[in-house]
């Protein structure tokens, strides 16, 4: 198994460890600092908390318009949001959260940074690191040299990676939102029920002619920021990856290998969380 094989293969099973922690109602056993990742997203807020040796110990996640283009604009919700998550996760977890981690896209500016360290401190919890999303992705996949693609709510990231650095991004306005909009449009139907569909794993397949034309689009995208580099692997995250065959579409069109973990929604948030220091 080659050395990308066997990491993706650790990341999906912590991922999967989180998922269980997340569905399951029993607390679960765990020791030293905990550790908290917030993940302050367009379409969700995601809270991840990992224990000292990054096994995942619980999380939970809240649909918001908080934010909108990396940006906190609702922030006494954005507060509340995750004051709420994070209580409820201290109650099913039994142990208090004190230190945390959150992330904005590259190149966020000084002072949208310290908002989004703002608004995780105002909800109780003393910021240890506020890192890039896609280095947090990065951290949880251990990818080094490769780009990280993070078909979001409303928007594409694209970060190239070379030697553990983030060397090139590039951010592009069609996310999961388009999906639900072309959905929405074939159907006559609102976008709250075009979204119920969508998410549907048995719809997809059926969705698939109004749904390959965006993920093309999403390629070619991929495809003109990769001009002049030369990647080893593309790697696919945020929620709007999970639709079924986007891995396919991008892997054919770029002619590059394609890694998807499981669950991509919740790679950068797992990332984040265990991007915080020990403290
Ligand atoms: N199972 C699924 N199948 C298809 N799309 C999905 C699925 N689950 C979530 N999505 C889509 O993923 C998007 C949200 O993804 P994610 O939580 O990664 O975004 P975000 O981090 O809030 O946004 P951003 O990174 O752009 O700020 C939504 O458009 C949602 O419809
Ligand atoms: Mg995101």
């Amino acid at each position: 198994m080659d050395t990308d094989t066997a990491a993706l293969k650790r990341a999906n099973q912590k991922i999967r460890q989180l998922c269980s922690r997340m569905h399951g109602k029993e607390p679960v056993a765990s020791e030293g600092p905990l550790r908290v990742g917030v993940d302050l997203g367009t379409a969700n807020v995601v809270v991840v908390v990992v224990d000292a040796s990054g096994e995942p110990v619980g999380g939970a996640l809240t649909p918001a318009a908080v934010v909108r283009d990396g940006l906190v604009v609702e922030y006494v919700r954005a507060i509340e949001i995750v004051r709420s998550l994070v209580a409820g996760l201290q109650a099913k977890i039994g142990r208090p959260l004190k230190i945390a981690a959150t992330a904005v896209p590259p190149g966020t500016g000084r002072t949208d940074t310290a908002a989004t360290a703002h608004v995780v401190e105002a909800a109780g919890l003393e910021v240890l690191a506020v890192v890039d999303e896609p280095t947090a992705a990065a951290t949880l996949l251990e990818v080094t040299d490769g780009v990280v693609v993070d078909v979001g709510g409303g928007t594409t990231g694209i970060s190239i990676l070379q030697n553990g650095q983030v060397v090139y991004t590039a951010d592009e306005p069609t996310g999961g939102t388009h999906f639900t909009l072309v959905t929405a449009g074939h159907f006559g139907i609102s976008l709250e029920e075009a979204e119920a569909i969508k998410v549907q794993r048995e719809k997809q397949k059926d969705l698939a002619p109004l749904l390959t034309p965006v993920m093309e689009k999403v390629a070619t995208i991929v495809e003109r920021h990769l001009r002049g580099f030369q990647v080893p692997r593309i790697y696919l995250v945020g929620g709007a990856v999970a639709l079924e065959g986007f891995e396919q579409v991008i892997a054919k069109h770029l002619g590059v290998p394609v890694a998807r973990p499981q669950e991509p929604l919740l790679v950068t948030p797992l990332g984040i969380a265990l991007s915080c220091p020990v403290k």
